[in-house]
């Protein structure tokens, strides 16, 4: 039920991508049912289609990007360019909305913490700015210690040293640490000292996680940012869900997916996604394929249009394949993720360990396969497989025998079953800390304790 109104408006700024966007969504919908009033400026590049919240006020801006003229390949540059393009039409839209005096008065800003303007254009509008962290904490956390890891010769990092363990940092190895590669470290450097600033400068901080689970990492942002950080995580679980309205997919959303699963016998599948991004060869491609095929389990796999460098989708199957699968394989362009993880037929999760991926499997008790990607990923797949043991690495590289072992080891041994209990554990507690007087519970009390302070 609706609480009752506080009669102020939030305004949203979300970064226009899927593991951007469903937590800001997500927050947006937390916030609204405390009784804020919403409004989101989106972008018109990846924009949502406003019908699907129409409790929420959407205002669009022109940032001159259009998806299919843009790559994903160089994430950096492609950030630098939204920054840049998304300054001025912000800021106008901003000044525009703050003007009309036929709504409620605006509390604050919310967007996420990778807009590198948006704290100079809230200071220029006088209205306080809160920041979104949409990664885990420990990912946050870690930016910290980049001086240290520069400073012992981990950074930049070396193609002979990545196995190696960080010992200050253990059970990290120079892998996991979290880099976006581009031409050269520096601007990934000079990124993490401007968002450190931003994010001092700031009004709050909002983390999508819980004390619970990353206790170190938030005690370690606590101290170094004097600014109040709130972490309410895990977003999806804390507001009366009905998804059919709030859904913030970008692709369409195959129901078939639950009509299959309805006929595979409890905790049976294993269902594969790598995410909104990730791309792979087709070699690898087809060793999943096979590793699938192979391990003899039903399988729910999502091949989203671009996975597979070079394919528009299923073109590099051999011919025959889904034949032979017979009704083992059910394979889908896009999924609904957070109802197929919450199915009884689902038993295990191959996913690439983005963080909402990684947080949504915890919170429905599903153990993982890690086969992570880029950036935080391989340090969210650390954590699962090595600190909170929730989940197996996909080792020795991905090979179908790699995979059906690893599927083995996690569906049949005494290993995967010791495995399952601890992430049952793990649900627990993600539901636990949102129950009353929880810590979850207790941090957006005082998140919106928070907002309604700013004169
Ligand atoms: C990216 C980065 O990969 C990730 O590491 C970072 O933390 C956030 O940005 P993405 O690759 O999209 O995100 O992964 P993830 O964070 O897991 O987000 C994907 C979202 O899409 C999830 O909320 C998931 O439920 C949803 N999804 C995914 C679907 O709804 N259907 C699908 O078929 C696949």
């Amino acid at each position: 039920m609706e609480q009752l109104k506080k009669g102020r408006r939030l305004i949203l700024f979300p970064l226009p991508f899927q593991g951007h966007i469903n937590p800001m969504l997500e927050l947006a919908n937390i916030l609204h049912s405390k009784g804020f009033s919403i409004t989101i400026i989106q972008s018109n590049f990846n924009s949502l289609n406003p019908s699907s919240h129409p409790h929420f006020i959407f205002h669009s801006i022109d940032i001159g990007l259009s998806e299919s003229g843009t790559s994903t390949k160089d994430p950096l540059l492609l950030l630098s360019r939204l920054n840049a393009n998304s300054r001025e039409p912000f800021q106008e839209c901003l000044a525009t909305l703050l003007s009309d005096v036929s709504k409620e008065p605006v509390g604050c800003l919310i967007t996420d913490s990778v807009y590198d303007f948006a704290q100079s254009v809230a200071e220029s509008l006088k209205l306080p700015r809160i920041l979104l962290r949409t990664g885990s904490a420990s990912s946050f956390a870690i930016y910290t210690a980049f001086p240290l890891l520069r400073e012992k010769g981990y950074l930049p990092k070396q193609d002979s040293r990545l196995e190696e363990e960080v010992t200050e940092l253990s059970p990290l190895k120079v892998k996991d640490i979290p880099i976006i590669n581009s031409d050269g470290p520096e601007r990934f450097f000079n990124l993490i000292a401007d968002l450190e600033i931003q994010t001092k400068t700031s009004d709050g901080l909002i983390l999508n996680t819980f004390e619970d689970l990353e206790e170190h990492a938030l005690a370690t942002i606590r101290q170094v940012y004097p600014i109040p950080v709130f972490s309410l995580g895990p977003f999806h679980k804390c507001y009366p869900a009905n998804s059919s309205l709030t859904s913030s997919s970008l692709l369409a959303q195959d129901q078939s997916c639950i009509s299959w699963l309805n006929t595979q016998a409890p905790k049976s599948v294993i269902y594969v996604s790598f995410g909104s991004i990730a791309a792979i060869k087709e070699t690898q491609f087809l060793e999943i394929a096979w590793g699938l095929a192979n391990s003899k389990q039903p399988f729910l796999w999502v091949v989203r249009p671009g996975l597979v460098h070079g394919s528009d989708w299923l073109e590099a199957l051999p011919s025959g394949f889904l034949e032979t699968l017979n009704v083992k394989g059910h394979i889908v362009k896009w999924a609904p993720q957070k109802e197929v993880l919450a199915h009884q037929a689902v038993g295990v999760f191959w996913t690439h360990n983005g963080w909402n991926s990684t947080l949504e499997s915890i919170c429905e008790g599903v153990p993982m396969i890690c086969m992570p990607c880029s950036s935080d990923q391989m340090m969210n797949a650390r954590y699962v497989s090595d600190v909170w043991k929730v989940g197996l690495q996909l080792q020795h590289g991905v090979e179908r025998v790699n995979i059906e072992n690893t599927i083995r080891r996690l569906m049949v041994e005494k290993e995967g079953e010791e495995i399952k209990n601890r992430v049952l554990r793990l649900m627990q507690k993600a539901n636990f800390c949102l129950k009353q007087g929880g810590s979850s519970y207790r941090s957006l009390d005082a998140l919106i304790k928070h907002i309604l302070s700013f004169k």
